[in-house]
């Protein structure tokens, strides 16, 4: 990773204002795609400040004093991991560097948020779970997904048993790029629908099938997971690098309605079907009626909310108010294990992988 990670010593930052014990410090490391988003909500809120930003490349470190002119700012994370003006840490770098981000934070006693997919493999979050337990400190893993108006008005539904049982989940996420290199197209895209199949769906999966195709860096650019639910419900996720167009839509199938999402629109991104069908035996029992129900279509409202802010603003409120976030490590930990059971059906051309 470049940088030995080291537990010991403390050191404080050379820090501008004196922000009072109530405020919760932030440092965050990672000023890629993502981390101006994470810096802006953390920073934005009235509890918390981000009062450095750690980036192993000097042109992040320029973009960060160009927005935030007295942040401070560092290339090396052991500043911001062994201060004693940093609270919690936000690990905002590839999923390879999530694991040793996360522990060095850990160890010298920092709260942890951190990127999804939590980490590479289930033994590290397993390892950062009893970690942060035995030094009594939280880890939240950003779903943002789950803090957004959309998947919670559809929580609301599943939970007032509006769409009754549910048949299946179908969603698709796909877009030209962006091409990651650490991970192939299912740790990147898939633990977004993972996530918010996990809040949704009281069951948890018992076996997944993956397939999917490689075509230009090596790592499965395209792929198909399947996933298997107690009680004939199944899961179907698409997800696609090198898709001409940008879709992002979740059909929900109930027994009593039926629900399509797509997150593109603007306007009623969820639409609510009374439609349906049932089977029904006739006079002779041996012949079966099959009657299809097409009722209204309604759009409930759903709260416009930056997710970020609302995920970052309960971040703070589990620090503070001593809360075991629900989106933790072991919500974290649940999407790796199903993340490392695809990558394993994906490399045997889908065989069945038991959960
Ligand atoms: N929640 C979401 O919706 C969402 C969206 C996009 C990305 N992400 C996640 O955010 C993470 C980062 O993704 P990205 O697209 O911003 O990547 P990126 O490559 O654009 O940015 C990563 C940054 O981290 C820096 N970096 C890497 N290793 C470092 C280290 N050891 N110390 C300091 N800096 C280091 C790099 O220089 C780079 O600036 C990934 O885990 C990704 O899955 C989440």
């Amino acid at each position: 990773m470049g940088t030995t990670l080291s537990v010991g010593s403390t050191t404080n930052l050379p820090l501008t204002m004196d922000l009072g014990s109530s405020v919760i410090k932030i440092g965050v490391i990672g000023y890629g795609y993502w981390g101006p988003n994470i810096v802006r909500n953390f920073h934005g809120q009235g509890q918390s400040r981000v009062v450095s930003v750690c980036d192993q490349s000097p042109k992040s470190l320029q973009r960060v004093r160009q927005s935030y002119p007295d942040m401070h700012v560092t290339s090396d994370c052991n500043e911001l991991l062994r201060s004693t003006d940093v609270d919690a840490i936000a690990v905002v770098t590839p999923v390879r560097t999530h694991y040793e981000l996360a522990k060095a934070a850990l160890e010298n006693g920092k709260h942890v948020f951190v990127e999804k997919p939590f980490t590479s493999t289930s033994a590290q979050a397993e390892e950062l779970i009893e970690l942060a337990e035995r030094k009594n400190l939280k880890i939240m893993v950003d779903h943002t997904f789950l803090f957004t108006g959309a998947v919670r008005k559809i929580r609301k539904l599943i939970d007032e048993d509006a769409l009754g049982n549910l048949y299946y989940y179908d969603s698709t996420r796909v877009n030209l790029g962006l091409f990651q290199h650490d991970v192939n197209v299912i740790w990147d895209l898939a633990p977004h629908d993972l996530s918010i199949m996990d809040y949704l769906i009281a069951e948890k999966p018992q076996a997944v099938v993956a397939t999917g195709e490689r075509h230009l860096n090596g790592v499965a650019d395209v792929a198909f997971i399947t996933l298997y639910y107690p009680n004939n419900m199944i899961g179907h996720i698409n997800v696609n690098w090198l898709s001409p167009v940008k879709v992002r839509t979740t059909l929900i199938g109930g027994e009593k309605k039926m629900l399509f999402w797509n997150d593109i629109e603007a306007d009623e991104k969820i639409k609510v079907y009374d439609k349906g069908v049932q089977f029904s035996n006739g006079e002779a029992v041996y012949r079966q009626l099959v009657s299809y129900r097409t009722g209204d279509m309604w759009a409930p409202k759903v709260e416009q909310v930056e997710a970020l802010k609302a995920e970052a603003a309960y971040f703070i409120e589990c620090i503070t108010q001593n809360k075991d976030p629900f989106n933790g490590g072991e919500a974290g930990l649940r999407i790796v294990r199903i993340l490392e059971a695809a990558d394993k059906s994906l490399s045997q051309k889908g065989r069945v992988i038991e959960l």
